[in-house]
């Protein structure tokens, strides 16, 4: 899936990478870079409320942000997470991490289904929104997602280079 907002292309990554040790990292890397655009999208959308706001980004933001987030959430899981579960295979400390940072998916799943439906009430020009829960919840998306994805870049990113037996964080 390709996609854009506000002009900025968004999408997931392709389905798939080859067993070479660059891939996943940049995988990832381009993952992270597609959940950013997206977060800088809705943070213009938060930034528009209450009178500047765009209908038609809303809505389109509404259909796509939804699939957007399961879809790479569920490619870091299967290919990146698998990927280094492999390779420390008896590290429960990277185990107990990876498992963090898939609840963590779960919520930010939860939170984007939350928005859609926010969303898709903008893009309506629903006059019951309310402007400033509206951003409240924009705003608690994003922050939350840009966090996840600096701590997973410090975490994840180290853990994959580093020797097995040191510790991940
Ligand atoms: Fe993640």
């Amino acid at each position: 899936m390709r996609a854009k907002i506000n002009g900025r292309t968004l999408g997931t990554r392709p389905p798939a990478f080859t067993e070479s040790p660059v891939e996943p990292l940049s995988w990832l890397a381009g993952a992270h870079q597609d959940q950013l655009a997206l977060c800088d999208s809705l943070e213009a959308i938060a930034d528009s409320l209450p009178d500047e706001i765009n209908r038609g980004t809303c809505a389109y933001a509404a259909k796509m942000i939804g699939p957007m987030i399961r879809d790479l959430h569920a490619g870091e899981e299967r290919l990146v997470f698998a990927w280094i579960k492999q390779r420390f295979p008896d590290d429960t400390s990277v185990h107990a991490l990876l498992e963090r940072l898939k609840y963590e998916h779960c919520e930010d799943e939860c939170f984007a289904e939350e928005l859609t439906e926010m969303l898709g009430h903008l893009g309506a020009a629903d006059r019951t929104v309310n402007a400033e829960t509206a951003g409240y919840m924009l705003r608690g998306f994003f922050t939350n997602v840009r966090r996840h994805i600096r701590f997973e870049q410090e975490c994840l990113r180290s853990m994959l280079v580093r020797r097995s037996g040191e510790t991940p964080c």
